[in-house]
């Protein structure tokens, strides 16, 4: 288990990139236990270049244990390029817990070349680090803007925040985001309880201090919508 210190002075906080994918009205999933796709495969394409152009991916527990993501690459000529450039293959992989329940045996901790960073409040650190042994590095920090610290300690520049609705809305109410990608599927799920974007919270982001629209891009009957948020605190 690793405890950064909150004191140190460090390189400037990466820049957050939010992505999603999203029924017309909201939802990011429905209530069955298969895996929704809410997006084709030309998306799945740019979202994997996404993640080939950065340093780390984030998502939350929640996510991991609904999923059971393994956060890599796809493309081999992605990977190629990454390597050429002197980069690991994958960007670092970061899961989000507060009480540690995650299970070594989920796809992150078994496939891939590195072990994801595991952040968790302290309270709950040590347990989790004697829980995932050496399928992760587990780091005592619970707070997305510490996570944010701590990984710009280890050099990342470009974070991509994967989800899941949770964790979504933890880093945009932190005011944490500096580009969202939405991607609106065109149908609608209705389902009452299911995840959404983003789970509700008191967020910067109000009609006194709306983001800006970089860009609407059709993909058939899907949309993205690319939003800069520029009222977020960067340190830069
Ligand atoms: N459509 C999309 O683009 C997309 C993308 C990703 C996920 N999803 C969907 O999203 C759903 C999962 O979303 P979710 O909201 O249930 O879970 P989540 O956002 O993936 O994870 C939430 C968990 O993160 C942990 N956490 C750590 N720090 C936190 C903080 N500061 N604030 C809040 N939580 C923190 C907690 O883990 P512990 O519970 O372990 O304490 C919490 O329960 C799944 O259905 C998945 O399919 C959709």
């Amino acid at each position: 288990m690793e405890r950064p210190d909150p004191h140190e002075a460090g390189p400037p906080r990466p820049w957050v990139l939010l992505s999603c994918a999203a029924s017309l009205d909201g939802f990011i999933d429905d209530a069955t236990d298969r895996r929704l796709i809410l997006s084709h495969a030309a998306d799945l394409d740019r979202v994997d270049a996404e993640r080939a152009a950065s340093d780390a991916i984030l998502v939350g527990a929640g996510t991991v244990r609904a999923d059971n993501p393994r956060l890599l690459v796809r493309a081999e000529e992605r990977r190629a390029v990454r390597v050429a450039a002197g980069r690991p293959a994958d960007p670092i992989r970061v899961v989000l817990t507060t009480g540690g329940q995650l299970d070594p045996a989920a796809r992150i901790f078994t496939e891939g070349e590195r072990s994801p960073l595991v952040y968790c409040p302290a309270a709950h650190a040590a347990a989790t680090a004697a829980r995932l042994g050496s399928a992760a590095t587990v780091i005592a920090a619970g707070e997305p803007r510490a996570v944010l610290d701590d990984l710009a300690r280890r050099g990342v520049r470009r974070l991509m925040v994967e989800g899941g609705g949770t964790i979504h809305g933890a880093f945009l109410a932190a005011d944490l985001v500096d580009e969202l990608h939405l991607v609106v599927a065109p149908f609608l799920l209705g389902t009452a309880g299911a995840a959404r974007f983003p789970r509700p919270a008191v967020f910067p982001q109000g009609p006194d201090r709306p983001m800006r629209l970089a860009e609407a891009r059709p993909m058939g009957d899907h949309v993205l919508l690319r939003y800069l948020l520029t009222g977020s605190d960067r340190r830069e």
